[in-house]
């Protein structure tokens, strides 16, 4: 053990930088580990590269939501391996696989068999491993996998690499604050692959915070997959504190200039989180005026099937409490169309739905069978053709609404935080508060700024604007 972690080499200037990829599928919360395992290997000496064929290690971040999802990593591997293989030949040193995120914590014996050039797998919550996990590559298959259930353990690990190892991308950064979920939505493999809800420590999402706004970010989108459920314990040690009093604190942070937060869900949508959307005393000003809440269905019937614990009209009515609170707030949901047992009925209840709350933007899937989830066992499968078409008649009806929202914002002037330069000239893209893409000339210099924009124009998938006196 102690030969193996000597035969590390240290991240000194003599050291030739190791190269490491990693791919991210699934969610924010998978992009956010992504950059969290780059910090955790830097100090081992791996710098990120942007191909696989030329990485000594490759990481896969993994998704099994869908099932087009995790069959995606199956392909990957075989590409993967054969890139192995070749350097391999080529005398090129080796490459080190590693399978992470969720179908590593679905299904890792079975990646193992199915993929035998893969080296390591590692579940969500195991991250902190990795330097360990890799340097026991060469021992029994069963050393390899590191599945844990543990964030409390992940997050101190992370956090004990020192928030200031963080590396930042722009202005913008995301920051995970809970994660696993307790709903047990009857389609939804999370809360097999994520664990219970937990949250971090305000302290700890505090300090992180603290190090990412001295690196210059600006804005923090606060990650969970239930995030408005928050309730790590307060910064005093006594009690826990809510979503809302967590942004409140990180909004006094200097530099923290916007606040956004995701995945929502409707029963977690508490009083005082609405309040502080709203123009009140509770009002934090860094909170954006953008909500992602997720509904899944308009139907009752589907909802109670998916054991979403709320109705249709319960929904319909935070929204209207939200809008009171906040009227220019702009939504945005995720559905599931073909659920078992859903009629035409059913679907245009959801379609109803849609045209009742007025969707700045939106997620759509196909129902996807689960291995393990109670949905995937019930009768009456919906058939693909008919769950197909339903699809496509939500997203045109969503892309209208999208499409609508965007052009309702020409002639209006906003603040827009640039992040990126442009494809063409000087252009720079930033975003509206509603998290609309904005396209600027002559902006290039902004980046990292919140400017006011004037919008020119609005399509289906971002704004034009222009400086205010340009
Ligand atoms: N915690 C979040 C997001 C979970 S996953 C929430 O509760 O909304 C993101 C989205 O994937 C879900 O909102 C749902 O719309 C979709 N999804 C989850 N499981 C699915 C399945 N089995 N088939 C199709 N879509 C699914
Ligand atoms: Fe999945 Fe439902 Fe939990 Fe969201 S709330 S993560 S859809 S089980
Ligand atoms: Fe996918 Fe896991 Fe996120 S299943 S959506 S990567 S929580």
């Amino acid at each position: 053990m102690t030969e193996t972690l000597l035969a590390q080499p240290e991240a000194d200037d003599r050291a030739p930088a190791k190269r490491l990829f990693i791919k991210t599928y699934g969610c924010q919360m998978n992009v956010y580990d992504s950059e969290r395992m780059a910090d955790v290997l830097r100090p081992l000496g791996y710098a990120t590269t942007d191909t696989a064929e030329s990485a000594d290690f490759v990481i896969l971040n993994t998704c099994h939501i869908r099932e087009k999802a995790a069959e995606k990593v199956y392909s990957e591997l075989g590409k993967l391996r054969e890139m192995k293989d070749k350097r391999a030949a080529a005398g090129a040193g080796s490459m080190t696989i590693a399978v992470a995120g969720c179908v590593a914590q679905a299904e890792g014996e079975e990646i193992m068999r199915r993929q035998p050039a893969v080296d390591l797998v590692v579940g969500p919550q195991a991250y902190h491993q990795l330097p360990e996990l890799l340097t026991r590559t060469a021992r029994a298959r069963g050393e390899r996998i590191g599945a844990d259930f543990a964030p409390n353990a992940k997050f101190d690990a992370l956090s004990a690499e020192g928030a200031a190892a963080r590396g930042v991308d722009g202005p913008t950064a995301f920051l995970t604050v809970q994660e696993g979920c307790d709903k047990f939505c009857t389609f939804c493999v999370v809360p097999y692959t994520r664990g219970a809800e937990w949250s971090r420590p305000a302290a700890d999402v505090l300090a992180e915070a603290r190090g990412l706004a001295a690196k210059g970010v600006r804005e923090l989108t606060l990650l969970g997959q239930n995030v408005n459920a928050y309730d790590g314990q307060a910064v005093s040690g006594e009690g826990v504190w809510s979503l809302a009093q967590l942004a409140r604190a990180l909004a006094e942070i200097p530099g923290i200039a916007r606040i956004r937060y995701t995945t929502s869900h409707p029963n977690d949508m508490t009083e005082d989180l609405i309040a502080a959307h709203g123009d009140g005393p509770d009002r934090i000003d860094a909170l954006m005026p953008y909500l992602h809440l997720p509904v899944q269905s308009g139907s009752d019937r589907i909802l109670r099937l998916m054991n979403r614990k709320h109705g249709r009209q319960a929904y319909i009515d935070l929204i209207a409490r939200i809008r009171a609170a906040r009227p220019d707030l702009a939504l945005s949901g995720d559905f599931i169309v073909g659920f078992p047992g859903e009629t035409d009925r059913d679907f245009e209840d959801t379609l109803d739905l849609v045209r009742q709350v007025h969707y700045a933007s939106a997620f759509s899937f196909m129902y996807s069978p689960r291995p393990g989830t109670p949905a995937s066992g019930m009768g009456a499968q919906v058939p693909d053709a008919v769950a197909r078409e339903r699809l496509h008649r939500l997203q045109a009806l969503l892309f209208e609404q999208q499409t609508a929202f965007n052009a309702s914002q020409a002639g209006k002037v906003m603040n827009v935080l640039f992040e990126k330069k442009g494809r063409y000239g000087r252009q720079a893209i930033g975003r509206s508060p509603y998290l609309q893409s904005v396209h600027v000339e002559d902006a290039d210099h902004l980046i990292g700024q919140i400017v006011p924009v004037e919008i020119l124009d609005g399509q289906q998938n971002s704004l034009k604007g222009r400086l205010i006196g340009a």
